[in-house]
């Protein structure tokens, strides 16, 4: 398996540009979209990564004809449907789980692998389920699987209110493209509203269902009168992740300087003001975000929570950043039961930080060393990169197909910065 091994050191400041990729999770649902059309749709500024050609080979499993020839994406119809998800696939990548609602909507019945756990928690899907049995859906849960079909053995779904327990984003989506193809009106109450869920709703538009407040807790949303939906041709939003992980990697060393290009800073406000609250320098500088840090890291605390709060998907690396901060910090997680995998490896580098339930209290620390670490998943990952460029000497991060999930050309974009980091291949054999 690959690492990549980091040659760290708090003298070694990033500098200059780093561009921005689309975003994974925009991609991914709106690949799954497609399936609600039988003409030929066009996805530009899609990310090269692993989850992008998983969900590629999903399409073609279920019967699509998909050519990925990065950064732009194909998707037209093929000659049969299969509308079966198998365990192989959906196993590979849990946003698998968005054919579920495409698929019943399109063609009256599918059968998806129940996605199971996950290294950061049980992670359910019980508000996918609830939602498209209110559109009239039977399902039953059968050797792993969801088996689901459309009112009176395979028909059209039909229009309904849909209160969401918790607010899901994949939740969202996959009801949100299932409504878009029943009958009549829906109303999505208690919403995800992630820019990612609002860019879906842009897509279904397009595609020419009626759909209104995506981005908001109270989504509208009329199912198009034709049993299918129009192609579309479309460029994916930047990635709010990917530009939050390099504005905090150049906060990582004082004198940092970083342009993170095709970036939008509404989207990463609450990122913004606590790491302006840290010490560093956040500015908007047309579609580019400028990170400055000239002097000390101060501790700060955050809670991640539903969008706009903190993102989860932020808090590895917030925490890698918070270890040489000076003072405490009190790092809450509210989204995941088990999203603090990276607290152990960062322990090892010498991070101080004490785990207390779904809390982390860090005393920053002057020093992080460089070690052997690896991660269970995709931030955690990230994290001990971020935390490999200020440790001193060298650090090797382990079975980094999880960053390959998610980060475009991770090593190409630090090397630009300064970074002394590579690639070495097998490196665990
Ligand atoms: C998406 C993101 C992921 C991010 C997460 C939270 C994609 C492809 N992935 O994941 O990167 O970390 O949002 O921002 O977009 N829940 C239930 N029942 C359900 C569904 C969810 O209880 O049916 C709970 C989950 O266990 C979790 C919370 O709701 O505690 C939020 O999960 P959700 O928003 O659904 O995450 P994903 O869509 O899987």
């Amino acid at each position: 398996m690959d690492a990549l091994r980091i040659r760290g050191g708090r003298g070694k400041p990033l500098n200059g540009r780093v561009r921005i990729s689309g975003a994974k999770n925009a991609a991914l649902p709106i690949l799954c979209a497609t399936l609600l059309s039988d003409g030929a749709s066009r996805l530009r500024n899609v990310p090269r990564l692993r989850d992008i050609e998983t969900t590629s080979a999903l399409l073609r499993f279920l019967g699509r004809d998909v050519t990925v020839n990065a950064p732009e994406v194909h998707v037209a119809a093929g000659s049969d449907v299969r509308p079966e998800a198998p365990y192989e696939l959906v196993k590979q990548m849990r946003a698998s789980v968005l054919v579920l609602g495409p698929l019943v909507a399109r063609f009256g019945r599918a059968k998806v692998s129940l996605p199971g756990g996950c290294a950061i928690g049980a992670r359910p899907i019980d508000q996918h389920l609830k939602g498209l049995e209110a559109l009239g859906c039977s399902i039953r849960l059968e050797r792993g699987y969801v088996l689901a079909e459309g009112p009176g053995g395979g028909g059209r779904l039909k229009g309904a209110e849909i209160m969401f327990d918790v607010p899901t984003v994949g939740g969202t989506e996959n009801l949100m493209m299932a409504a878009a193809l029943a009958k009549g009106r829906s109303t999505l109450v208690n919403c995800a509203r992630e820019p990612e869920v609002e860019e879906l709703g842009r897509i279904l538009n397009k595609m020419g269902a009626e759909v209104n407040g995506a981005g908001t807790d109270v989504i509208h949303i009329v199912g198009a009168d034709r049993g299918e939906l129009a192609p579309f041709d479309h460029a994916i939003i930047p990635d709010r992740i990917e530009a939050g992980t390099y504005m905090i990697a150049a906060a990582m060393t004082e004198g940092g300087d970083v342009l993170v290009e095709g970036a939008e800073l509404h989207d990463l406000e609450v990122l913004a003001m606590k790491l302006r609250s840290a010490g560093v320098e956040i500015e908007s500088e047309g579609h580019n975000i400028r990170v400055r840090r000239l002097g000390e890291l101060r501790g700060v605390n955050i809670t991640t929570a539903p969008h706009p709060g903190f993102p989860t998907d932020m808090q590895a690396q917030f925490l890698a950043l918070m270890a040489t901060a000076r003072g405490e910090s009190v790092i809450s997680e509210t989204i995941f039961e088990n999203r603090f995998m990276h607290v152990p490896e960062l322990q090892r580098m010498g991070a101080s930080v004490a785990l207390r339930g779904n809390t982390a209290v860090v005393q920053g620390v002057s020093r992080l060393y460089g070690a052997a670490v690896m991660a269970t998943d995709l931030r955690a990952s990230a994290s001990l990169v971020i935390a490999g460029i200020v440790a001193d000497e060298e650090t090797e991060v382990r079975r980094i197909y999880h960053l390959d999930r998610g980060y475009e050309r991770i090593e190409e974009k630090l090397q630009g910065l300064g970074v002394d980091v590579e690639r070495v291949k097998g490196a665990e054999a």
